[in-house]
């Protein structure tokens, strides 16, 4: 299958989407709290994403049976919603998408519920910038792998963490997996040339440790092997007809955090 090339009308549905999502995820930031099970937290997210009159696309994705993905601790990404109850101190990543129209949006962020350990909330700084600079580096012209290269880049800079390998980011559109598949480590200047109408989800994933991991006998629960800690940030994000990078899972398009890195946004999405 060849890269999905978005019209700016189907790039509009899925701004709603991401929209969506975004909105989601603002609604569990807000709710997550200490004592809380994994589940209830699942709970508020299904509900908005039916209030908002769309579907979600991990339930049933591969037989996976929840709405969101909440990894605590050592879990770094696909972790099942369920009995087990949040902690002072825990490193909670959700990670979350819906569908309107057919059209996909696919977002996570991670979060400290309670009191945060200094060197915790400086990994969740570094993967979150990590990934807007991902995106500053995805533009217009830029070849697929520069993303990559400028995620990796600027974790290294920062300290010594972990980038897992075996998953990355990916094509976005009417599904919620697409070509192409978007490492965030590697070198410059390989891969295709990113172009308007391309929709990409760039999510960096790091441990303060190894980066190794395994899958838990729930066959989706990814953890570090060596038990370090995980953060997992998520951004959809297309390029407009007119060249210029719209984040259609942020509430303000990017406009902000790009603008910091000298990015303008497009203003045919807003
Ligand atoms: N949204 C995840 C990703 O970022 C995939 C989740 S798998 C699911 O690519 F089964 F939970 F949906
Ligand atoms: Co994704």
């Amino acid at each position: 299958m060849a890269i999905q090339i978005k019209s700016l009308d189907e790039l509009k549905i899925m701004r709603q989407a991401g929209l969506l999502v975004a909105h989601t995820l603002d609604l569990m930031r807000e709710s997550i709290k200490v004592g809380m099970r994994t589940d209830a937290i699942d709970a508020i997210a299904a509900a908005n994403i039916k209030r908002g009159g769309a579907t979600s696309n991990f339930k049933g994705y591969h037989g996976y049976p929840a709405t969101i993905c909440i990894s605590l601790n050592e879990e770094i990404v696909h972790g099942i919603p369920g009995d087990r109850i949040i902690e002072d101190g825990d490193v909670v990543s959700i990670d979350c998408g819906a569908i309107i129209n057919g059209w996909h949006g696919d977002a996570a962020f991670s979060v400290i519920v309670g009191k945060a350990n200094p060197e915790d909330q400086k990994m969740l700084d570094v993967c979150e910038e990590s990934m807007w600079r991902g995106i500053a580096a995805g533009k217009s012209g830029a070849r697929l792998s520069d993303i990559g290269y400028a995620i990796e880049q600027y974790i290294n800079s920062q300290g010594r963490y972990g980038i897992l390998q075996e998953y990355g980011g990916h094509g976005i559109g009417t599904e919620m997996h697409q070509e192409p598949h978007v490492l965030n480590f590697g070198k410059a200047g390989n891969g295709p040339e990113i172009t308007p109408g391309f929709a990409l989800a760039i999510e960096p994933m790091i441990t303060r440790g190894s980066a190794k991991t395994r899958v838990l006998a729930d066959e989706w629960t990814v953890v570090s092997q060596d038990n370090s800690r995980g953060a997992h940030f998520e951004n959809s994000y297309a390029i407009a007809p007119d060249g210029k990078p719209f984040v259609l899972t942020a509430i303000d398009g990017g406009r902000a955090k790009l603008a910091s890195l000298g990015v303008e946004i497009s203003s045919l999405l807003s």
